[in-house]
């Protein structure tokens, strides 16, 4: 994975390594990220060994560790799913990394990094209709909302109302 660019001088996207499985897991049994991501609570470090690896076999699937640009701390999980032309994107931050602006860096710094290096015309996400604050980053790195595309989506025994924000770049 080429990741060069992937960093604002506040925030740096990196590939994962074998050894942040296990924070990974860690942070993932937070309950805002357990409230409103599909990651299960048992979610252990092999398991996420195993998905990174699977990630790396894939042309579909990317997904970076969000870092503080100067200290190299891993802050949060940030992800997409694309089929060459339409992508698809998942994040969260560790609790004590929230609050100021790191996920707008990130899914600005991917989009515009899947535009140029993959090509994609179309980017998505969905934000839990409770989620306000994912909402708020969606729109803050620049995508709208897109009610056609509101879901409602089964997760964890509950039928989760999902709203859908997209981004098309200037010229696709
Ligand atoms: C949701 C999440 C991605 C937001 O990332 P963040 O970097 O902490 O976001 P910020 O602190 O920059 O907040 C973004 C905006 O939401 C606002 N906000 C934060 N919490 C809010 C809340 N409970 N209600 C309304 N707005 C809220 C902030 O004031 C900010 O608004 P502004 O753009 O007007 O300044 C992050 O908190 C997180 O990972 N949460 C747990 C897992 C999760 O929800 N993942 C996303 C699944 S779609």
């Amino acid at each position: 994975m080429n990741d060069q660019g992937l960093n604002d001088g506040v925030v740096q996207l990196r590939d994962w390594a074998d050894d942040d499985a296990a924070w990974y897991a860690e942070s993932a049994r937070d309950p805002e990220i357990q409230r409103f991501t599909t990651d299960p609570s048992t979610l252990d470090a092999a398991q996420v060994l195993a998905a990174i690896n699977r990630m790396r076999a894939s042309d579909r699937e990317v997904g970076f560790v969000i870092c503080d640009s100067i200290t190299g701390a891993k802050l949060g999980n940030i992800a997409l799913a694309h089929d060459g032309r339409v992508g698809e994107l998942s994040y969260w931050l560790a609790a004590e990394a929230r609050g100021r602006g790191v996920v707008t860096r990130a899914l600005t710094l991917i989009t515009s990094w899947a535009v140029r290096h993959i090509g994609l015309v179309e980017l998505r996400l969905w934000a839990h209709q409770d989620n306000l604050a994912s909402q708020r980053v969606a729109l803050r790195a620049g995508y709208l909302r897109d009610p056609d595309r509101d879901k409602a989506q089964e997760a964890k025994g509950a039928v989760w109302p999902m709203h859908a924000f997209v981004l098309v770049p200037t010229g696709a």
